[in-house]
């Protein structure tokens, strides 16, 4: 709670110091489909940047996670803070330039890159991170072809179990990412090349994490493995990137800790002569962002009472990949409604599409309006046009204004690229 981003105050919901109903009423009076609609609060993400912005110096360095949320008009904004974007895909490599990060800033990761992937990064003075053996054939070939030298990390395997979610669980040894630690030899002997310089050590454990001790096993790991490889010939070895991973109160009830305290806790366990890098995206973007839905109509059958809404699985995905949880409110709050039990389904053809279940809600009618919170990461992002629907529009408010940062896509875009 507080009075930026989206919070609540007698009774109303807001962003920043728009209400979300006048928000609504002012879309539905420009738009004949004013929803589903992504709405972000600039200064939360601005606030949500401060806070690593301010754990930054000369040896930490924060770059931005795009795959949590890569609309431009937010990079530009992100660009603003941060030191380094961490892509992970040629077209985050592209879309992370035009937004305005420099290109040794970016930093391409990815378990199966393609050649072509490979080749933009080098020729853009990014940095790769290496994910196995074929990777690093694979960047020493294309170094060899393009004549031209690339600084890489190696990403590596620690085998740490961060207790979340398996499907954003990444760095245990059943992990399709990383270098096992037993198989490094082989993978720096491929790397041993004159056009290869390794610059660092790289892991990432998983997301949602709400402990901070499991970043400090981390750190120890990959503290004690890059000493051990500056002594045994690769002097360059600067950095020790910890990944992203930092949960956030997704229930509005949870306690969790602050970048500060992770960093801290990093710190503490790596050597004065690595320079630490840490790559957020969640943290900075997932409370920035509630998507705005309307009611269609509600049902109720022998076992369940269901909200039936214009927004979707295709809109937010978490729920139905890996049981996400977002807070659903209606925008104005009373009370004196007395609640029922629904879950709030969309109206996608599958039973795997929902966003809440058995949440507590008042009587609603078609039309009104409902806010599903914390959507900034990881719902545009993996937005689909599941059931040919089309991605939603994004909005991003400014103190009392608002702006359009995506516009709705329609059936002709869709099909502008089938013909
Ligand atoms: C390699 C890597 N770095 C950083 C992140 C960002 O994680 P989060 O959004 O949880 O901070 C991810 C996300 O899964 C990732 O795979």
């Amino acid at each position: 709670m507080g009075d930026k981003g989206f919070f609540c105050k007698d009774g109303l919901w807001y962003c920043d110091k728009l209400s979300l109903l006048e928000l609504r009423e002012d879309l539905g009076r420009k738009y004949s489909r004013p929803t589903p609609v992504m709405v972000y609060s600039q200064q939360k993400l601005i606030d949500n940047l401060k806070a690593y912005q301010c754990c930054a110096s000369s040896s930490i360095e924060i770059g931005y996670s795009m795959k949590a949320n890569n609309n431009l008009q937010l990079l530009k904004i992100i660009a603003a803070h941060v030191d380094r974007i961490i892509t992970v895909s040629g077209y985050e490599i592209q879309m992370a330039l035009r937004a305005g990060f420099k290109n040794e800033s970016v930093i391409y990761n990815g378990n199966g890159k393609e050649r072509w992937e490979i080749e933009l990064a080098i020729k853009e003075n990014c940095l790769l991170n290496v994910d196995s053996q074929f990777d690093a054939n694979h960047i020493v070939e294309a170094v060899t072809k393009l004549e031209k030298e690339a600084k890489v990390f190696v990403r590596v395997n620690p085998n740490l179990n961060p207790e979340v979610h398996p499907y954003i669980s990444t760095g245990l040894a059943d992990s399709k990412f990383g270098v096992e630690i037993a198989q490094l030899p082989e993978v720096l002997s491929i790397l041993k090349h004159p056009g290869v310089k390794v610059v660092g050590l790289h892991c990432h454990l998983g997301s949602t994490i709400k402990s901070i001790d499991i970043f400090k096993d981390a750190a120890i790991i990959l503290n004690k493995l890059g000493t051990k490889l500056r002594q045994d010939g690769f002097p360059n070895l600067e950095y020790l990137n910890l990944g992203g991973g930092l949960g956030i109160d997704y229930t509005g009830e949870d306690v969790l800790p602050q970048p500060s305290d992770m960093i801290s806790a990093i710190r503490q366990e790596v050597s004065p002569e690595f320079k630490i890098i840490v790559e957020p995206g969640r943290s900075i973007v997932g409370n920035a962002g509630a998507l705005l839905v309307d009611v269609i109509g509600t049902k109720k059958n022998v076992a369940k009472s269901f909200v039936i809404i214009n927004g979707a699985m295709n809109d937010v995905l978490r729920p139905s990949m890996y049981s996400g949880y977002h807070r659903i409110t209606p925008l104005q709050v009373h009370q004196s409604a007395e609640m029922g039990k629904y879950d709030v389904v969309g109206p996608i053809c599958e039973s795997a599409d929902f966003l809440g279940k058995d949440r507590m809600l008042p009587a609603l009618e078609e039309g009104e309006s409902l806010a599903i919170l914390d959507c900034g990461a990881y719902c545009s992002a993996m937005a689909s046009n599941y059931n040919l629907r089309g991605r939603a529009m994004e909005v991003m408010v400014e103190d009392y204004s608002w702006r359009v940062v995506r516009t709705r896509e329609g059936l002709e875009d869709i099909i502008s690229c089938m013909e």
